[in-house]
């Protein structure tokens, strides 16, 4: 075998291990259902406005490109991105933005797409950064909730799934900028958070 077939089959091996420590928690088909209901609650609470999703990125990518898809209003969408939790899971407190919005909020009906609520400092610190340029209405929308690790309030007005305290990838989620593209939420049983 070539040192290039070698190194290939190594990378098989690795990946074909990192999947088999991931236990499924919420499966693509469930996801997708949800989403969906979503939607329809966000359409119904709009009454015909249109709506402008702010996605926080990068996890909230992929619940945002689904969500919408889902949704028959007019919608905008805008990107920011913000840096609470370094290279791995454990949390350090302090929210910065990396990337600012493209565009003003000022008189729009806002919905924050989250990916996950977990203590809550980083919608905390958005919520207030974004009221203060006076949108008409500001709203959050979050995929997951882990309600044990709360250590500041949040309102959210959409939630796709309460889950346990546990490190979850996938559909979006990472660990050290891997495992975004799983299509399913999966519990990464070996970090602790
Ligand atoms: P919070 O500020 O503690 O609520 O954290 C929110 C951010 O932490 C999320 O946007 C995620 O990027 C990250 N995070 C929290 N819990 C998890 C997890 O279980 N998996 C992956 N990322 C997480
Ligand atoms: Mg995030």
């Amino acid at each position: 075998m070539s040192s290039v077939q070698q190194a290939c089959a190594g990378v098989v091996v690795a990946k074909k291990r990192q999947r088999e420590k991931l236990k499924v928690l919420l499966r693509r088909a469930q996801i997708r259902k949800r989403v969906r209901a979503i939607a329809r609650q966000i359409e119904r609470d709009c009454k015909g406005e249109s709506v402008h999703l702010i996605c926080i990125l990068k996890g909230a990518c992929i619940f945002l490109a689904d969500l919408l898809r889902e949704l028959r209003i007019p919608v905008s969408v805008d990107f920011i991105a913000v840096s609470s939790y370094g290279k791995g899971s454990l949390p350090s407190g302090e929210v910065r933005i990396t990337k600012d919005l493209d565009r003003s909020i000022e008189g729009l009906h806002v919905i924050i797409i989250e990916d996950i609520l977990d203590t809550g400092l980083t919608l905390n610190y958005l919520y207030r950064l974004l009221q203060a340029r006076r949108p008409c209405s500001l709203k959050i929308a979050v995929l997951l909730d882990k309600p044990d690790r709360r250590v500041t309030e949040v309102v959210v007005d959409y939630i796709g799934f309460k889950i346990p305290d546990e490190f979850v990838v996938g559909y979006g989620l990472d660990y050290a900028e891997l495992y975004r593209n799983l299509p399913d939420v999966c519990v990464l049983p070996t970090v602790d958070t």
